[in-house]
């Protein structure tokens, strides 16, 4: 297959790297090696991408030369690792548009920036007896199981919005389930599973229609399009930094000012507090209210690189090129006999969920790693949506911008041997 370099035409002032699939990849080092004496073909990026070298680099050179702690010491070091951190920050709330950089906390992850709302909301006792939260009936864990403690905590319901059999909202039901009691809207952008692309936009005019914040998980959103919180006009957006190039144990939550203000903090220590006695304590601005603790100083610098190679493409070109392979791929699966796609929404990321006729998930996996191909099988963190399908488990490929379409052929490739070996 061709798999052509695709270029870049820029209307603005700022030039993009031109994106060419052979040099975009020779960035990440660990696409060269060999898996089971082949060589690698890893679509198992919804899980987590791997890193550029320069990733690799900011790391190694942060430990080499700027590790201090931050925000406490005036010597050069602290102050440079500081620096560093606080520039990391800014480019987090310019790669999602955020209004200012106070918007914009540090946490362990998407999962830890839900506990953070979820725990903080109920603490500032923003819900009240028979309040009801609106999620998603393909949600992550992530997004289900904080609020469910939070149930446990308060008398709160959790409302669903089903999805039809392709892996669409059903938004009237949605409209039909807003009333006086919802408290909160908080829904998937894309769905790790799926692949669903979900019309967050409607979803975010009609709930403030209604005077309800709406929470955005951008974990599967962030590596796949362009985010703009402010044109989303979202309450709250979190991701995680792993999905995006960057190291695990870093991540974002994003917030409106005035949300965030609204908050107590989530856990007390150093750096959160302006002046504490043993009588009181006083806590310190946005968003350090939030970031109790040494942070993952060396995650924070690296998810700013990270977002700094991103930067370098034009962000639409890469979607394009991911559309491109999530197309190849769903017709080239589809043609295999006994394979059924779940999740065929209108609007869909390049991620592709399977099963095939009499063979288990597990073995599907368990094969093509001896290809040296790795995807995922399993829930995916979303045991609702295999409850709605009726399926124990999905394989699932999911492909960013450095997989090609020779990777594809590979893992049909893969596949029909897979199922030569059950017939
Ligand atoms: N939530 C991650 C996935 O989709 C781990 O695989």
């Amino acid at each position: 297959m061709d798999d052509s370099t695709v270029f870049t035409e820029k209307t603005t002032d700022s030039v993009s790297k031109i994106f060419n699939v052979d040099e975009v990849r020779a960035d990440f080092p660990i696409l060269s090696r060999m898996v089971k004496e082949k060589p690698l073909v890893y679509l198992d990026n919804a899980a987590t991408t791997q890193k550029p070298q320069a990733v690799i680099d900011s790391i190694v050179h942060y430990y080499t030369y700027e590790n201090a702690n931050i925000h406490r010491g005036l010597h050069f070091l602290s102050e440079l690792a500081t620096e560093s951190y606080e520039n990391a920050r800014l480019k987090v709330k310019e790669f999602i548009n955020a209004m200012s950089a106070s918007e914009i906390v540090f946490v362990r992850g998407a999962t830890e920036a839900i506990n953070l709302v979820a725990s903080s909301l109920c603490r500032a006792n923003y819900f009240g007896d028979g309040d009801e939260i609106i999620l998603t009936e393909m949600e992550h864990h992530a997004n289900i199981v904080p609020w469910q403690l939070l149930c446990e905590r308060k008398n709160l319901k959790i409302r669903v919005i089903p999805i039809d059999d392709n892996g669409d909202l059903d938004m009237d039901t949605f409209k039909s389930m807003v009333n006086e009691k919802t408290k909160l809207v908080s829904v998937v952008h894309i769905s790790n599973s799926l692949g669903t692309i979900n019309p967050v936009k409607e979803i975010i005019n009609y709930s403030h229609e209604h005077d309800i914040p709406v929470l955005l998980d951008g974990s599967q959103s962030t590596p796949h399009i362009k985010v703009d919180v402010q044109e989303l006009d979202c309450d709250y957006f979190v991701f995680s930094g792993h999905k995006v190039f960057a190291p695990t144990g870093i991540g974002v939550l994003y917030g409106k000012t005035f949300r965030l203000d609204d908050l107590p903090p989530y856990q007390g220590g150093g750096d959160m507090i302006r002046k504490v006695t043993f009588e009181e304590t006083t806590f310190n601005d946005l968003p350090h209210k939030f970031e109790a603790g040494t942070p993952n100083i060396e995650g924070g610098i690296a998810l700013g690189t990270a977002i700094d190679y991103l930067s370098q493409f034009d962000r639409e070109v890469l979607s394009n090129y991911e559309d491109k392979l999530l197309k190849y791929a769903t017709a080239k699966l589809s043609e295999i006999d006994g394979l059924k796609i779940i999740g065929t929404a209108k609007e869909k990321a390049s991620v592709v969920s399977f099963i095939i006729e009499g063979i288990h998930p597990y073995d599907i996996g368990t094969l093509l790693d001896t290809y040296g191909i790795a995807i995922r099988t399993g829930h995916h963190c979303t045991q609702p949506i295999m409850q709605r399908y009726k399926l124990p488990a999905t394989a699932r490929a999911s492909f960013t911008f450095y997989n090609t379409l020779e990777e594809v052929d590979r893992l049909v490739e893969g596949l029909l041997r897979v199922k030569k070996m059950f017939s």
